[in-house]
Formats: C-alpha cells, sequence, structure tokens
C-alpha cells in the first residue's frame, strides 16, 4: 500500500458537468479542508448552476478550454492533484459529429498531460468501462482491468486513446497519474440526453420515452457518488501508473428500467415507443471492481437501485427548472435523428 496522498488544492475539469459537479459536492460534504478550481468551458451540457451554491465556500471556477496551454500553465502549478473528468461524454452526439470528440477527449487530454508534467502535478483520469467494448448478453465473464481495449463508438475510442496516453506518460515520463474505468452513473444534475433522465423528464412534460432497438442492452448502473467516493480512495490511496476499475453490480437491461420508472411515476408498463437502434450498439457493460474493494476497500454506499432511482426521480420533479431550458432542443436533436 502506498503512502496516502492528500491534496489540499485540486483542479476538477469538468466540474460543472454531471459526475463532475456531484464530485465537487461530495468532496465539499467529506473533505471541506480541500480546496477546488474547476475549469470547464461550459459547452451545452456544462452548467454553472450545477455548482453555483458552493462558488466562493473553497470551490471556484474558472471558465476555459483544456485545450488552452497558456490557461493551463497558469491555473494548474499552484495545485497538487487535477481530476480530468473533461469529456465529450454522449455517444449519439459522437455518432452524429466526432470531430469535438477527438479535439476534447483526445487533444485536450494531451494538453493537460502535457501540462502536469512541466509542472510536476499528480493527475487521476477520469474514463468509462466502454474502452473495453461489449459482452454477449449470456457471456458469464466480466471486465476486469486485464481486459483488451475495444472500443465501438467514436466516444469510446477517443476516451481509449486519452487512457492509452495517460499510459504512456506515467511510465515513460514518470508523471503520477492513476486511471479509473466506472460504469454507468445516474443521480441528480444528469443531461437530459441521457437515458433515465430522457425517460423521466419525458414522462414529466406528458412526451412517451424512447426505447432503441430491442431493449436487452444491458447497462451496469452506479450512483454518481459511489463514482465520487471511489476516485477521491483511487487518487488518495492508489497506486500510481495503476487503472482501477469501478461499478456497483447493477446490470439491468434497458427495457426493465423503463418499466421500473414508468411504474415509479405511476404510469402503465408500456407506455413507450420503440425507435431505431444505435449503430454499433454495444449490447452489455458489466464491470468486476474486485481490485478496487480488495486493494482499497472501497465499498458502494448505494446499492439499492430501486430507492436511488426513486430518489433521482424525486429530484427531477423537484429541478425543473433546472432541467426544463435543455428538454426542447435536446428532443429537437433527437427528432432529427430519428430517436
Ligand atoms: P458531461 O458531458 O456531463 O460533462 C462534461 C463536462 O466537461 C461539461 O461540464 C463540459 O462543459 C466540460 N467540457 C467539455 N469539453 C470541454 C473542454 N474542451 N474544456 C473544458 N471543459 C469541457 O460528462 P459526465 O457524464 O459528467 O462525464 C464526466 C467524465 O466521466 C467523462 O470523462 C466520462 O467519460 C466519465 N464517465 C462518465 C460516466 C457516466 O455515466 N456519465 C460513466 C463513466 C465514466
Ligand atoms: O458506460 C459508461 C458510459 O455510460 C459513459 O462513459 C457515457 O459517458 C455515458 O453517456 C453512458 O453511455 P451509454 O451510451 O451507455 O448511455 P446512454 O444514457 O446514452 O444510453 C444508455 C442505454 O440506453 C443505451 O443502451 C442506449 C439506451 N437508450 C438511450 C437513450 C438516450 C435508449 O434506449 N433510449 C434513449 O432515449
Amino acid at each position: 500500500m502506498p503512502e496516502a496522498f492528500f491534496p489540499e488544492r485540486i483542479v476538477v475539469t469538468g466540474g460543472c458537468g454531471f459526475v463532475g459537479s456531484n464530485f465537487v459536492r461530495w468532496v465539499v460534504r467529506e473533505h471541506p479542508e480541500v480546496g477546488v478550481t474547476v475549469l470547464d468551458k461550459l459547452t451545452y451540457v456544462g452548467n454553472r448552476e450545477n455548482i453555483a451554491d458552493l462558488l466562493g465556500r473553497r470551490v471556484e471556477l474558472l471558465v476555459g478550454d483544456i485545450c488552452d496551454e497558456e490557461l493551463l500553465d497558469r491555473v494548474i502549478p499552484c495545485h497538487d492533484a487535477v481530476v480530468h473528468f473533461v469529456a465529450e461524454s454522449h455517444n449519439d452526439r459522437s455518432i452524429a459529429d466526432p470531430d469535438p470528440f477527438v479535439q476534447t477527449n483526445a487533444v485536450g487530454t494531451y494538453r493537460l498531460l502535457e501540462a502536469c508534467r512541466r509542472h510536476d502535478v499528480r493527475l487521476h483520469h477520469v474514463s468509462t468501462d466502454e474502452v473495453y467494448g461489449d459482452l454477449a448478453l449470456d457471456d458469464p465473464a466480466r471486465i476486469t482491468e486485464e481486459s483488451p481495449y475495444r472500443p465501438s463508438s467514436p466516444y469510446a475510442s477517443t476516451k481509449a486513446s486519452s487512457d492509452m496516453l495517460v499510459r504512456a506518460w506515467s511510465r515513460t515520463y514518470g508523471l503520477r497519474a492513476t486511471i479509473s474505468n466506472c460504469s454507468n452513473n445516474y443521480g441528480p444534475y444528469q443531461h437530459v440526453e441521457k437515458f433515465i433522465l430522457r425517460q423521466v423528464t419525458n414522462v414529466l412534460c406528458g412526451r412517451r420515452p424512447r426505447l432503441y432497438g430491442d431493449g436487452r442492452n444491458v447497462r451496469d448502473w452506479i450512483h454518481v457518488d459511489d463514482h465520487s467516493s471511489a476516485v477521491w480512495e483511487i487518487l488518495t490511496r492508489g497506486r500510481l501508473g495503476e487503472t482501477y476499475l469501478i461499478g456497483a453490480n447493477g446490470e439491468r437491461d434497458n427495457v426493465t428500467v423503463l418499466r421500473d420508472i414508468l411504474r415509479a411515476m405511476g404510469r402503465p408498463e408500456d407506455d413507450f415507443d420503440w425507435v431505431r437502434d444505435r449503430p454499433g450498439h454495444d449490447r452489455r457493460y458489466a464491470i468486476d471492481a474486485s481490485k478496487l474493494r480488495r486493494e482499497l476497500g472501497w465499498e458502494p454506499r448505494h446499492a439499492d437501485f430501486a430507492k436511488g432511482l426513486a430518489a433521482t426521480i424525486e429530484w427531477y420533479r423537484r429541478n425543473e427548472a433546472w432541467w426544463r431550458p435543455a428538454k426542447e432542443a435536446t428532443e429537437a436533436r433527437y427528432a432529427e435523428l430519428g430517436l
């Protein structure tokens, strides 16, 4: 077990997005002594409101692009670590227009790595289980840190590229870095383009939910707060140069999740539309997080999916002012794609 590392000031890239802003909230709650600088470009998905109530309380926001070298040279030196959440993160968008994915996920991570190398700052790189590709529905196997990289979508392949860059910078330049690959998150502050929140907000708007393909694709759901606690453990106690998978044994197929949502919201179970499938749609994700549990003693605290889903639905009911401005444009874009 390496000596624990306790950063006093961290940069959180992408801290106005879904997972990044929940991580910032988690750090403020669990480690209020730590100062946080959020670096975020505020793209269509980044929202200042996600952390507005924390600003000034040891959290500051710098609006900028991770591809901007000069900005990185100004921000990074006065910090002990960078936790890197920034990404273009939505598969359907990556299929329609891959360019920003290559720029932000691959080139942006390269620029950040170079800045961390110039200033000798510790990096934790947040990645996804999608880099490992999919499993068949009847495959008893789950993904481990030793599984081969087999990304399917432009999103997954640019995340895989970023992981490879981090591995190379760690080995060749001795950059103090770790990587985590997590499964599908759910919780508050998730953009309405993503599966669970699209369906919940569709029901709240009186629209019918939309299910891709045959609805049997399996995702391995984890509450976003459990992702945050795992990232903190890896940042502070993980072995440098290592990859840790994060998952909470939350495998469910999409049609089951959609029916859970409809039941929880008092709608008939078949009150949804089947739509065309996503090209290259990964069939099943399933994470084996034994290494994280064994080495760092991490355990999820929100393993009851029904309870987590009910709380998430309630959050969206109460925070219509937060999601409403993005809803019409999101659905207009989906309509153009036939989804
Ligand atoms: P998100 O799309 O909600 O947020 C991304 C954030 O990055 C936004 O605030 C956006 O404004 C910002 N951003 C985008 N391009 C930028 C740039 N060039 N410079 C600065 N800021 C920029 O994404 P998310 O769902 O919160 O995912 C965050 C990270 O977690 C990603 O790296 C993703 O791969 C990983 N991840 C997400 C999930 C999930 O289920 N959401 C699961 C596993 C891993
Ligand atoms: O596995 C981790 C990944 O999970 C993250 O790296 C990504 O950033 C995150 O977006 C998520 O990717 P998915 O493609 O799995 O998530 P999405 O919410 O887009 O879709 C989840 C599943 O639901 C997928 O099988 C497609 C399906 N789906 C999605 C939408 C938006 C539908 O059936 N209907 C929909 O309307």
